[in-house]
């Protein structure tokens, strides 16, 4: 384990280079599984846990080739190992929850082991499960694990219970080796979901309602050889946007997607934050002052990205006013409180909203990542507070942030990472 030791109370100025999404890139690396040819995928970020879903890949017998650093060359052509409980890694991250989807299309059975993640909720997988019997999968409970089978996919009309992003992405995979159409009603509209869909289209998939909330899948489509770039990924971009205002700097971040970021934007604009748009892909934001208080309620895309809720928690810590966050998608997204404490910070948690009054400043000390969002709104916090912060766990962020002190270390920061021998004792 490291830790990050952050000397705060710099101002972070420069440029910064946003890299490809983390939550794109897993299910279009999954989704090579139904090509029975090279794929080659750009822009793939080089964290935590796209590497053991890339690990996982060449173990259940695809063929993975690293072209240049962020590219690699997928080929699914041989045979694919369908019992995912026997392979190292699944059980570890949430990323490999769209294996499932890809495999029961391509060999029409699967053997699935409970999956991890951040410990944000309970995080159940029964509305992907709904939809995977709807096309047609019997499933078997044996101890920890689930059998999938499929004697045939055929196209179904699916309502999801929740916009599941997860889930619009494993039933989109089945979908694809089903026989006629299928519509998901309900669908999620994350761009991450239409990232995947794009690459599927590109390929020669028939998708149709994009971005909307009802997906039409026709099955069986070839896939042929492309070449494809992951894109942006929205919630680095936000994290940027915040260290510019919290740090009261100035910041341009660049190779992002201006379009994804509505939320954020309005909401920075809202409490006295300059955001100039430069293009497409390219923003600038400049903060000078404390900033307001603010209410936000994470939602489904279009609505404020939970994601994006933590790194937010860090801001309202600071600023002026009492401010109100509630939280719609997770039931654990405030595991990071007790340690924003540690630093100064006056919150009250009622169940799934937070109260926070702004102190005029926060204080360095010494805390632990409880998951990777809840980690990098104690790096935020600790960029800006007084003094030094000692912050044990620093890998849990590495498993969604790219080179992630390197990148504030250009804009300023004072942030090393070190060998934590001791760990971190409460
Ligand atoms: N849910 C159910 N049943 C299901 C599926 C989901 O109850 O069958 C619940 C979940 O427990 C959760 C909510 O619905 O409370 C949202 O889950 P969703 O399926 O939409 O999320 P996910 O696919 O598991 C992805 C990202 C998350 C991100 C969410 C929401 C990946 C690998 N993960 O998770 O990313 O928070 O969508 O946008 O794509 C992160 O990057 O830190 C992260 C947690």
């Amino acid at each position: 384990m490291s830790q990050f030791i952050v000397d705060g109370n710099n101002c972070l100025k420069g440029n910064v280079s946003i890299s490809g999404s983390k939550n794109s890139a897993l299910p279009i690396i999954t989704s090579t599984i139904l090509f029975k040819c090279p794929v080659e995928i750009s822009n793939i970020p080089d964290m935590g846990d796209v590497r053991i879903l890339i690990q996982i890949m060449k173990d259940i017998g695809v063929k993975v080739d690293q072209l240049s650093p962020d590219t690699f060359r997928f080929d699914a052509s041989g045979d694919i190992e369908s019992d995912l409980s026997k392979i190292k890694g699944v059980s570890t991250i949430r990323g490999s929850q769209t294996l499932l989807g890809a495999i029961l299309g391509r060999n029409h059975e699967v053997i699935l082991p409970v999956l991890g993640g951040c410990p944000i909720g309970a995080r159940p997988m029964d509305i992907h499960f709904q939809g995977m019997k709807k096309l047609g999968a019997v499933i078997e409970n044996k101890g920890n694990r689930k059998y999938f089978k499929a004697k045939k996919l055929q196209g179904t009309h699916v309502y999801l219970d929740y916009s599941s992003v997860g889930a619009t992405e494993n039933l989109i995979l089945t979908a694809m080796s089903a026989e006629g159409i299928t519509i998901i009603e309900n669908a999620a509209q994350e761009p991450e979901v239409v990232d995947l869909v794009y690459l599927l289209n590109q390929a020669g998939a028939r998708i149709s309602g994009i971005g909307s909330s009802t997906l039409q899948i026709i099955g069986k489509s070839a896939l042929k050889r492309i070449k494809f770039s992951v894109m942006p990924d929205r919630i680095e971009t936000g994290t940027f946007m915040l260290c510019a205002v919290m740090t009261k700097g100035k910041i341009q971040i660049e190779d992002c997607c201006v379009q994804d970021m509505s939320s954020l934007l309005f909401k920075l604009r809202d409490i006295g934050v300059k955001v100039e748009i430069r293009g497409q892909s390219s923003l600038l934001v400049e903060m000078d002052k404390r900033s307001s208080s603010f209410n936000i309620r994470t939602m489904p895309f279009p609505g404020f990205p939970t994601d994006l809720q933590s790194p937010m928690l860090s801001l309202a810590c600071l600023a002026g006013g009492t401010s109100i966050i509630s939280e719609t998608v997770y039931e654990n997204r405030f595991n990071v409180v007790p340690e924003l404490r540690k630093m100064g910070a006056n919150i009250m948690t009622n169940d799934k909203i937070a109260t926070i009054t702004g102190v005029e400043k926060m204080f360095g000390a010494e805390v632990q990542c409880p998951d990777l969002r809840g980690g990098i709104s104690l790096v935020l916090a600790a960029l800006a507070a007084d003094g030094k912060s000692y912050i044990h766990r620093a890998s849990v962020v590495d498993r969604g942030y790219q080179f992630i002190e390197k990148k504030l270390q250009r804009l300023n920061a004072s942030i090393v990472r070190v060998e934590d021998e001791n760990g971190y004792i409460r």
